[in-house]
């Protein structure tokens, strides 16, 4: 067995799949498992080594399946679990391993916990699988990422906790008993095959005790100020134990499954503690897709995430674009930093350039795959999709649109439906019918993967030869070093084994005379 066989989560690049908006087999506007399971053909074409599914789980789909009322059942918008199943098997007789999504800091406030805590009432045993606080006013001036408070008012004058929207309350994690039930939960996934988890906002699972008040909160808002503190709902110290324990449960399976914790924990020396030897196996690198897209900023980057994950024997992995930000084709078509960019682009926003945004975008990603690590691609951007960035507000689904009575849109604009043939119907070839949970812009039907199938030079050409690159010379296990003779303020160069990339942040034409 090789090495790339033996730590395939060290260099694997894998593709998050958004459900709802990836294939529909059933034509009803929403994607689903059987249209999953139909195109992982292409996916294969593509050239990368695994999936990662956001949830599918049962959910009333309040935070788009972030609200999980059952873990171990399929929400019939997807199919069932023998679809799972079927999904599962294709997936691995193509040589494609299968990452779920993992929602553990909140469930619904329609599982049957929070049910059963808001019928036992106040003071139950019920109640401790939640955190629930008596008082006139919310007990502390926590805030909800997606605005407003971060505690809701019962009828019987308790409040309950939600980081998120009031349909997703947070789980008590120093109850045993909520342990325990999640312990079950990845091994009831784990028996059916899967290869691993994506585990949603790890960091915020841990609760100061006594639930301070933020002690910033004017400044930081639901989020936390880099370098200062943890603030009480974030980072703490509490929850490592508990990823120990999911270690060990993972490595007593066979066949490497992995965990990648979405940490979003800065600096990345931070974060590089929740993936020692006996945590996490990866975690998102966000720090790269926040930094401005500058020569100076993601040399240090990269330094800062070989620094930081290399003392811990880690891989670093490297993402540009995912379901809750802007997609790196529009966000690097304008001036558009990360807050913004979770934030979504609306119809009275400054626009993006689309042909700037894309061209910086595939250079972008070039540039990414080259680097040793693991890789993480979101589904159409190996068509080079731009965001939505004129949905009108009657479309909107994002809990943060309604919460922040629009202030914020969010992030429906990079969860449209992907269109896979061009000019079939209004989805174009999303399904059968047309219909769309979420309207595509009119351009879509120019990115379409039919269009661009077999095409040299088409974006979804090019990342498949990036990706058979990679592949060949193992660039994902390779090694690193700057190439300084043509690095400068505009320019970074670096090799990896036999491979030079040199990336030009500028938008002038540059050439280069190499010696060999
Ligand atoms: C997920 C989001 C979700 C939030 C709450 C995130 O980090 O990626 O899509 O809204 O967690 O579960």
């Amino acid at each position: 067995m090789g090495q790339t066989q033996l730590d395939w989560w060290r260099s694997a690049v894998i593709y998050q799949i958004y459900p709802r908006s990836f294939a529909d087999a059933n034509g009803d506007g929403i994607g689903d498992l059987p249209g999953i399971t139909s195109r992982l053909g292409s996916l294969k074409s593509l050239g990368i080594d695994a999936v990662w599914l956001s949830p599918f789980m049962r959910s009333p789909q309040k935070d788009a399946g972030y609200d999980v009322s059952d873990y171990c059942d399929v929400d019939p918008l997807f199919g069932t679990l023998d679809d799972f199943d079927r999904l599962l098997a294709t997936a691995h007789s193509l040589g494609l391993r299968v990452l779920i999504d993992l929602v553990p800091n909140h469930t619904s406030d329609q599982h049957e916990w929070f049910k059963r805590a808001v019928a036992a009432g106040p003071g139950s045993p019920e109640r401790e699988f939640y955190h629930f606080r008596d008082g006139d006013a919310p007990p502390n001036n926590w805030q909800s990422m997606f605005g407003g408070p971060a505690w809701t008012q019962l009828p019987d004058g308790q409040w309950y906790c939600h980081l998120f929207d009031s349909s997703q309350p947070d789980l008590n994690w120093e109850n045993p008993k909520v342990q325990e039930a999640f312990e079950d939960i990845l091994r009831f996934w784990l028996d059916r095959g899967v290869d691993g988890f994506r585990v949603d906002q790890p960091h915020a699972m841990g609760k100061a005790k006594g639930l301070p008040d933020h002690p910033d909160v004017e400044r930081a808002g639901a989020g936390f100020i880099e370098g200062e503190p943890s603030p009480p709902m974030w980072f703490q110290e509490s929850v490592h134990p508990i990823f120990r324990k999911w270690r060990a449960i993972l490595e007593s399976y066979p066949g490497q499954r992995a965990m990648c914790g979405e940490a979003y924990v800065l600096p990345l020396s931070f974060m590089a503690l929740w993936v020692r030897p006996d945590e996490f196996h990866q975690t998102f690198n966000f720090r790269y897709l926040d930094s401005p897209w500058t020569a100076k900023d993601i040399r240090k980057t990269i330094d800062e995430s070989f620094d930081a994950f290399g003392a811990v024997g880690a891989p670093s992995t490297w993402v540009l674009s995912n379901h809750d930000v802007m997609r790196h084709a529009s966000r690097m078509g304008g001036d558009f930093g990360r807050t913004t960019a979770s934030d979504g682009v609306g119809p009275n926003d400054p626009q993006p350039d689309a042909e700037l945004g894309l061209k910086r975008a595939l250079a972008a990603t070039l540039f990414t795959l080259g680097l040793p690590g693991s890789m993480y691609l979101y589904q159409g951007e190996e068509l080079g999709l731009p965001e939505h960035t004129t949905l009108e507000p009657e479309f909107r689904q994002d809990p943060t649109f309604a919460r922040t009575n629009g202030a914020r849109v969010g992030r429906d604009g990079c969860r449209v439906p992907l269109p896979w043939e061009s000019n079939v119907n209004e989805s174009s070839g999303f399904n059968q019918t047309g219909k769309s949970w979420l309207p595509q812009p009119a351009a879509y039907a120019n990115y379409a993967r039919d269009l661009q199938e077999g095409v040299e030079g088409s974006t979804l050409e090019t990342y498949k030869w990036a990706l058979a690159k990679r592949k060949e010379l193992n660039l994902g296990h390779g090694t690193f070093e700057w190439a300084e003779d043509l690095c400068s303020e505009s320019v970074l160069a670096y090799r990896n084994r036999s491979l030079l990339v040199i990336h030009n942040f500028e938008t002038n034409e540059t050439t280069w005379k190499l010696d060999s």
